[in-house]
């Protein structure tokens, strides 16, 4: 009896302490239960389920080629913009370009295309002209949003930088219609339209909004 009296006043004698001493004592004193405790958390940290995320993340690796694979000559950073009207209709309307650089809002048009207008340049085509380069990279390219009076958008007209030397304008793309399915007149639909390259031909590598964007 004297004994426990002893071994409580020490118990309650450590209750300054620190608690590793506090649990060195508890495990010493408790043995058995408190060393299953004491496993609990060694089981807690189950690092092998941690370690499953990680071999999740392999995928994500073997995507890496995906994107690889897909330049070429274009940038990694140009979105894939599909050429001819069938896939360039359907990417329009489902604005594909929304992550384009944006021209602040509609404006009037000092060119042919329509009322009002408001154009959309790619990080490829802002990244040239940011680098004030004099001829943009393949894979650079610009969407232009064609309004009405009433600004409402009734089309697009579309440039495509396709081959490094832009060739009085055959090295790019050019596409443009007023209709948003492309029902009506579609003014060009390929390379090197000369209905397109005319005019464009006096901008920066055949592009002509002004850069920075307004
Ligand atoms: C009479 C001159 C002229 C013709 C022809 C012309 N454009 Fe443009 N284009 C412009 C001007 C000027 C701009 C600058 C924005 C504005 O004021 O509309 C422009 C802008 C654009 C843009 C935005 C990127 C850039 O270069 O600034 C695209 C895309 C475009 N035009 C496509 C076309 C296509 C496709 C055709 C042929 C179907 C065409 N353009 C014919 C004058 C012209």
């Amino acid at each position: 009896m004297k004994s426990a009296v002893m071994m409580s006043v020490l118990l309650v004698g450590c209750g300054g302490a620190t608690g590793s001493s506090l649990a060195a004592r508890d495990s010493g004193g408790l043995d058995e239960t408190s060393s299953i405790d004491t496993a609990v958390p060694i089981d807690t940290a189950v690092p092998i389920d941690t370690a499953v995320p990680i071999d999740t993340a392999v995928p994500v690796e073997t995507a890496v080629p995906v994107d690889t694979a897909v330049p070429g000559d274009v940038p990694p950073v140009a979105p894939a913009i599909p050429m001819g009207k069938a896939a360039l209709i359907p990417w329009l309307n489902a604005r594909k370009y929304a992550d384009f650089a944006p021209e602040s809002g509609i404006h009037a048009s000092t060119g042919p295309h329509g009322a009002g207008v408001r154009s959309y340049v790619n990080s490829a085509l802002a990244a040239s002209f940011a680098a004030g380069n004099a001829v943009h990279p393949v894979g650079a390219a610009a969407v232009k949003e064609l309004y009405d009076g009433a600004n409402t958008l009734v089309g697009w007209a579309v440039e495509v930088k396709v081959a490094a030397d832009s060739a009085g304008g055959k090295g790019w793309y050019w596409f443009e219609s007023y209709t948003l399915d492309g029902s009506g007149k579609v003014y060009a639909d390929g390379t090197g339209a000369s209905v397109c390259t005319g005019c464009h031909a006096g901008g920066k590598d055949y592009v002509l909004t002004p850069w920075p964007l307004k």
